[in-house]
């Protein structure tokens, strides 16, 4: 047996401070993993925007969980990097449906970051996940909900939200399964589909507390977003992410959870009751 040290056995997480990234990291290390947590802020830094970076930060390095960057194009090469560097395998997170999307800001940017790791020489799994059920407690979602009115440009076309546990346990299962899902790309989703109306009344009833849904035009949302603070560009960005979503043809759950993991995806109400139990949304 080997006693080389040196040997490439590090999983490098990009966006390790992030919703994906930390529990793709501590399902790792829980495993016995060697663990590069990366990102801005970490200790390993890591930005997408500065690639002078990047050689430390791939020293090592078996295989990445790969966080794209909100802009297109650095993927390509961080891809070549990576190939220069010895990694074997790319794991990327991905959006569900991300080839229906045609030229929108979303298509374009997960496009370019798929090509990128699809093109490669390297071993590659992508991960297409639907919106994540997270997004209520612990991103865009979560203020609205505390203040008692969540306003989005959604209707009656149903989403089937993703426990980000789901995504995480599939991201942690990939990378520890060399070969198994190589060039497979996983759409993830939910058990089932949900409209933000029926979500919403799930998360007032656990948390007992008022809060109701309202359907606004997208134009409307993308100048809350402004007025709160954001970039122009950002948030049309956002708001043009339920116009995708109104076609209705990201609408269905699928098998991806099962295929990863053997085992049904968790339900919404599930990821409810423990948001909720944990104060996710006390005032
Ligand atoms: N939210 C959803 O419902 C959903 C569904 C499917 C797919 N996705 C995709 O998931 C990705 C986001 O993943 P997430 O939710 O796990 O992360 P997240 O919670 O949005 O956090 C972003 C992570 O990326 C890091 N980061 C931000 N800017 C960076 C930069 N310029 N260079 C390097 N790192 C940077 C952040 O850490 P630092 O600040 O320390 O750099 C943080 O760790 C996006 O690509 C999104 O399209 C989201």
């Amino acid at each position: 047996m080997s006693n080389d040290t040196t040997s490439n056995d590090t999983t490098l997480v990009l966006g390790a401070t992030g919703k994906t990234g930390r529990r793709v990291a501590a399902r790792l290390r829980l495993r016995g993993t060697q663990v590069r947590a990366a990102s801005r802020t970490s200790r390993t830094r890591f930005d997408w925007s500065d690639p002078s970076g990047w050689d430390t930060a791939l020293q090592g390095v078996d295989a990445v969980y790969v966080v794209p960057p909100p802009v297109p194009g650095p993927v390509h090469e961080f891809v070549a990097r990576a190939e220069a560097a010895g990694v074997r395998r790319l794991v990327l997170l991905s959006g569900h449906g991300a080839d229906t999307w045609g030229d929108s800001t979303f298509g374009l940017e997960m496009r370019s970051a798929e090509d990128a790791v699809r093109g490669s020489a390297l071993e590659w799994t992508v991960l297409r996940a639907s919106n994540f059920d997270q997004n209520f407690d612990e991103d865009l979602f979560h203020a609205p909900l505390v203040a008692g009115e969540l306003a989005l440009p959604a209707g009656a076309v149903p989403e089937p939200f993703i426990d980000i546990e789901d995504v995480a346990d599939a991201a942690a299962a990939v990378l520890a399964e060399p070969g198994r899902h190589a060039g497979r790309v996983y759409e993830l989703t939910g058990p089932r589909a949900l409209t933000f109306a029926e979500a919403v009344e799930l998360i007032s009833r656990a948390s007992g507390l008022p809060m109701t849904y309202r359907q606004i035009p997208s134009a409307e949302y993308a100048a809350t977003l402004v007025k709160e603070g954001w970039a122009e560009d950002d948030a049309h960005h956002v708001a043009e992410m339920f116009v995708l979503m109104e076609r209705g043809v990201i609408a269905e759950a699928t098998d991806g959870v099962a295929t990863v993991l053997g085992r049904a995806p968790r339900t919404f109400e599930d990821y409810v009751v423990r948001a909720a139990a944990a104060g996710a949304w006390r005032r």
